[in-house]
């Protein structure tokens, strides 16, 4: 079936996170997504969004969400506008609000990349076009479409695969892969420290999409429980932009959770994949990394980079499937098509 042509309508619709879309509509941007990738890669024409135009907000560095969204952009025939934190006022001398009405007369789409997950929800009332999260401190939507893609890719499936998020099982990225695996049926599991276990919402907003999907729901600070027979081990980075001051702490309470080739052989399964969201301590050839090894002699923190090279390892197909899914969302929630 031609994804495209499907009966899912998200015309005109955000997407902000995906506790707001269904098992189906899911299946359907991955779906759309794959379509979109294998056009790309024949070759053929795209043109979706020709001649309009979309904005890019961005408060937080990115090199994956921004690249893919502005190659989106190209590919779809519209033109991308890049605003960083310096260039526009997100709320500073000039509303969130009315930044929204102005950017919706100018804009036939917003991304926005920032802190509150309430300003992008503040955009998305006002603006009258689709807004998309490209990543706020609760959030990481489009990261785990990506992700799916790319389990969907090695495995043929989504239902059932046995997913585990290591590490801040409270983050943006572990909150999302949490809500996504629940709406889509898998046996999703986190595993952090008591500490940084999800809070009692989202793991209400899990269950519920959990009752609906038949998947599984796990949060536990065993490692050993929480890997067996896993499909995908998945894991980020111990500290999320914006709280720098924290690795000391993160170091201490996620050094046992590091993902290595002994955690990979607890899982039984020869053919377990590795994903990463990156960007990713995995070796010394980063300033941070090396300003963490001077002060705690880690070479690598959240994944060895033995296994980050390893024939388990899908980071990159990930990474590249950043720009397959965002195209799919800006193309199914495009109001012009
Ligand atoms: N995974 C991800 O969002 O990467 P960037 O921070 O580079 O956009
Ligand atoms: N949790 C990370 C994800 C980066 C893509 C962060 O917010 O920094």
């Amino acid at each position: 079936m031609n994804a495209i042509q499907s009966k899912v309508d998200l015309r005109g619709k955000s997407f902000l996170a995906l506790k707001d879309f269904t098992e189906e509509e899911i299946n359907y941007l991955i779906d759309l997504a794959a379509e979109l990738k294998a056009k790309k890669k024949a070759g053929i024409p795209h043109k979706y969004l020709e001649g309009q135009n979309i904005a890019l907000l961005f408060e937080k560095p990115s090199t994956r969400t921004r690249c893919a969204f502005t190659v989106a952009c190209v590919d779809l025939g519209a033109h991308p506008e890049y605003l960083g934190k310096n260039d526009i006022q997100f709320g500073k001398k000039e509303s969130v609000r009315d930044t929204a009405i102005v950017l919706g007369r100018m804009f036939d789409g917003i991304e926005f990349r920032g802190f509150s997950h309430k300003l992008v929800e503040e955009l998305a009332q006002h603006a009258g076009v689709p807004v998309w999260n490209g990543l706020t401190d609760l959030f990481h939507p489009t990261q785990v479409l990506a992700d799916f893609l790319t389990i969907k890719e090695q495995i043929g499936h989504l239902k059932g695969v046995k997913l585990v998020y290591v590490g801040d099982g409270r983050n943006n990225v572990a909150n999302s892969l949490l809500i996504g695996g629940a709406k889509v049926g898998m046996d999703v599991r986190v595993c952090s420290p008591k500490s940084l276990f999800p809070s009692e919402e989202i793991v209400q907003i899990a269950q519920d999409a959990a009752a609906l999907s038949n998947a599984k729901i796990k949060i536990t600070d065993n490692i050993d429980e929480a890997v067996d027979g896993a499909d995908v081990i998945y894991t980020d980075v111990w500290v999320s932009m914006g709280e720098e001051d924290k690795f000391e702490e993160r170091i201490r309470l996620l050094l046992p959770y590091q993902v290595n080739m002994e955690m990979l052989y607890k899982t039984g399964n020869e053919n377990v994949m590795f994903l990463h969201c990156l960007p990713s301590f995995h070796d010394l050839e980063t300033t941070v990394g090396r300003e963490i090894y001077e002060k705690f002699g880690l070479t690598a923190m959240e994944v060895t980079d033995e296994v980050f090279q390893s024939k388990h390892s899908f980071v990159f197909d990930e990474a590249e499937n950043r720009m397959h899914t965002i195209k799919a969302v800006m193309v199914a929630t495009n109001s012009n098509k």
